[in-house]
């Protein structure tokens, strides 16, 4: 695999993911889907593990973002797929994992960034991290299950500002609006997230899957919140506001939308 890491030897039933593209500050382009997929299904088969935790490469990012500059000349049915195929091949696979996935935030969480980091079932973030969902600013809305999970762990009032506004949150925001459950130096972090999951893989395998599965029973109705979603990010990309916000971060300008 090239775009991310895994280890499943150094601790005793952790997997550790590292997505790992630093200098593209780890933006999920297809083939690290794709990857990231592959790597869950593993570990959602494999006995042994009772605890995954993703993490970024680097002391910049956690996940900046889908990649922009892999989809920035999409067409509205190419955006439509992007999103749908984002949701089943990583996404809504994080979150239908059997044992728990911790989200090792640290750095910048954006746009996919937050959302991977919001399927995932626990936050931890160093404190440097800044999370947030800046799509609109690219003329274009969270496009992996953000205008979903985000409402459901912060209420729709904030999800809604943020968005809105391509606001950004640090670290301390967060965990204060219940989006992360702690918050820790970078070097303590990853640290962290292990002594968690050392506490979850003492506990009965059985148990916390289906734990897992009664939590996420609660919010079953979101489907179709997802789906609406889907079909509002493809129609974003035939707009000019889409090809003027993305146009402008490749150019490292600030864009002028027409509301087109
Ligand atoms: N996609 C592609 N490349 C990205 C990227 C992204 N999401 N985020 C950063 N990069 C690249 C930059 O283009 C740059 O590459 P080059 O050296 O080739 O120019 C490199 O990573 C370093 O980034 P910056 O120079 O921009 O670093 P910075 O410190 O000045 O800024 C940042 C950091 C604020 C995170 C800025 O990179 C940024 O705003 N990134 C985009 C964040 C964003 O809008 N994310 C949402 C993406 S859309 C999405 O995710 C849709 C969806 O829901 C499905």
């Amino acid at each position: 695999m090239e775009n991310i890491l895994l280890d499943t030897s150094s601790h005793p039933h952790i997997a550790i993911i590292t997505i790992n593209r630093p200098k593209q500050l780890n933006a999920l382009n297809r083939a690290t889907i794709e990857e990231l997929s592959s790597a869950l299904d593993d570990l959602n088969g494999n006995q042994d593990i009772r605890c995954v935790i993703l993490t970024g490469s680097g002391e910049k990012a956690f996940v900046a973002g889908a990649d922009i500059k892999e989809f920035a000349a999409f067409t509205v049915e190419e955006g439509r797929m992007l999103s749908a195929e984002g949701h089943q091949k990583l996404f809504n696979k994080v979150e239908l994992m059997r044992k728990p996935v911790i989200a090792a935030v640290n750095g910048f969480a954006l746009g996919g960034g937050l959302e991977l980091a919001m399927s995932a079932h626990i936050r931890v973030a160093s404190d440097n991290a800044v999370l947030g969902l800046p799509e609109v600013s690219l003329g274009v809305i969270p496009g992996y299950g953000g205008t979903q999970r985000l409402p459901r762990l912060v209420g729709s009032g904030k999800a809604l500002e943020l968005i809105c506004t391509a606001g950004k949150m640090s670290a301390e925001d967060a965990k204060q609006w219940g989006l992360v459950n702690d918050v820790v130096s970078q070097e303590e972090l990853l640290n962290t997230a292990i002594g968690m999951a050392q506490k979850i893989a003492r506990q009965s395998p059985t148990a916390v899957a289906f734990a897992l599965q009664a939590v996420r029973a609660g919010y079953a109705h979101e489907a179709s919140g997802r789906q609406a979603e889907i079909e509002a990010f493809g129609k974003c990309f035939g707009t000019a506001d889409f090809k003027e916000g993305t146009e402008a971060f490749l150019e490292k300008r600030k864009p002028s939308f027409e509301g087109k």
